[in-house]
């Protein structure tokens, strides 16, 4: 079996009252980690629950390890899904919340109670098991919630905004456990998520949904570097400008005039084209002045500048400190790594770039 056909879902298509899923195609090898991205209402959910067999698609299949599984009950998947409210069954104890589908596929008591205290271990829960699942935190009840989908070793996992309800600390504690449980167990997964850390952290692909279908799937680097559609490009807010190729530095590096500045890119273009610049590689400083400060923006830990380039308009991501002194309507220079101007398409050849 091919590696990369493990979990294969191919041109399905769903209706669901108004809703419909629009000829959807995913491919995920075994082992990797695909994070699910989109608008609320997009139907990410949807998707995930039919790849689970919640939903019956009108047209198209679903493959798992090659086997058609399209028509397969929810529970002869060999999948888990963990969801925002960790839906636990509230009356037991986390431990009983574990064992309670584990006892349906397997007899064995040793064996039972070996799986549960090895998830336990990787998951830091050994301790609470004992508890009513009612007396624990939201972090807690999501490890648990997680034990119980991963205890029967399921070949995919499939996770709706498991990290939603939790504070950014547990956050943070809980992509790390799920991704050691992961690694160790070598699940599939697919993971939907509002949250870029998640992607950053723990995917190897993305799929970027709208309107019921999926706009592009890539590698991490190539949704935000290389986002395909303008919606794709605003969504992970990359910065997308149109440039001229105006020749080559003494490195070989390609030179851009965009607007009344000049950047410069690893990758080879000429003529008109299309270039992304992710925000947070985007330095501003003092020197030969080139671009007029339009907006700042505090958002968090970080400050957004608007920078107009002559025409173009540009964002950068910074820290407070380095803009003590920025006030709009300065006029500043800009820096950015070759490695971060990429270029998506020329536009010699009239492509719209659209949604
Ligand atoms: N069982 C259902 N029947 C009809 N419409 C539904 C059903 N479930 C969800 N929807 C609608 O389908 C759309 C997509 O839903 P969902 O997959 O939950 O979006 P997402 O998870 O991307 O936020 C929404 O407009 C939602 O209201
Ligand atoms: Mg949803």
């Amino acid at each position: 079996m091919s590696k990369l056909s493990y979990l294969e879902v191919k041109n399905i298509s769903i209706e669901l009252g108004e809703f419909k899923l629009k000829d959807i195609n995913l491919k995920v090898k075994k082992g990797d980690y695909l994070t699910i991205i989109g608008p609320t209402g997009s139907g990410k959910s949807i998707l995930l629950e039919t790849i689970a067999g919640f939903y019956k698609p009108k047209l198209g299949k679903i493959y798992l390890a090659g086997e058609d599984i399209t028509n397969l009950p929810p529970e002869k998947r060999k999948m888990s899904i963990v969801y925002q409210d960790y839906m636990l069954f509230p009356h037991m104890t986390a431990f009983e919340n574990i064992a309670y589908g584990l006892k349906k596929k397997i007899k064995s008591k040793e064996e039972i109670e070996k799986r549960i205290k090895e998830i336990c271990e990787i998951l830091n829960i050994t301790h609470i098991l004992k508890r009513n699942v009612k007396t624990l935190s939201g972090g807690e009840q999501q490890r648990v919630a997680l034990a119980r989908a991963l205890v029967i070793e399921p070949e995919v996992l499939l996770l709706d905004e498991p990290f939603s309800a939790l504070d950014v600390k547990t956050k943070e504690n809980l992509r790390n456990l799920v991704k050691k449980a992961v690694k160790e167990y070598g699940t599939t997964v697919i993971h939907i998520t509002h949250d870029f850390e998640d992607v950053w952290s723990l995917a190897d692909r993305v799929a970027v949904m709208k309107g019921g279908g999926i706009l592009q799937e890539g590698s991490v680097e190539e949704i935000f570097y290389k986002p395909s559609v303008n919606f794709v490009a605003e969504f992970v807010g990359t910065n997308v400008l149109k440039g001229e190729v105006i020749g080559k530095d003494e490195n070989g590096l390609t030179l851009i005039k965009v607007g009344d500045t000049v950047v410069k890119s690893v990758d080879m273009g000429n003529g008109d084209v299309l270039i992304s610049i992710r925000p947070e590689d985007v330095v501003v400083f003092y020197g030969e002045k080139r671009c007029k400060v339009k907006n700042i923006r505090r958002r968090g830990e970080v400050v957004e500048i608007t920078l107009d380039l002559g025409g173009e308009t540009l964002r950068s991501l910074l820290t407070p400190n380095m803009l003590k002194t920025l006030n709009v309507e300065d006029e500043v220079s800009i820096s950015v790594d070759p490695n971060s101007v990429r270029i998506i398409k020329s536009l010699k050849q009239k492509i719209s770039y659209k949604n």
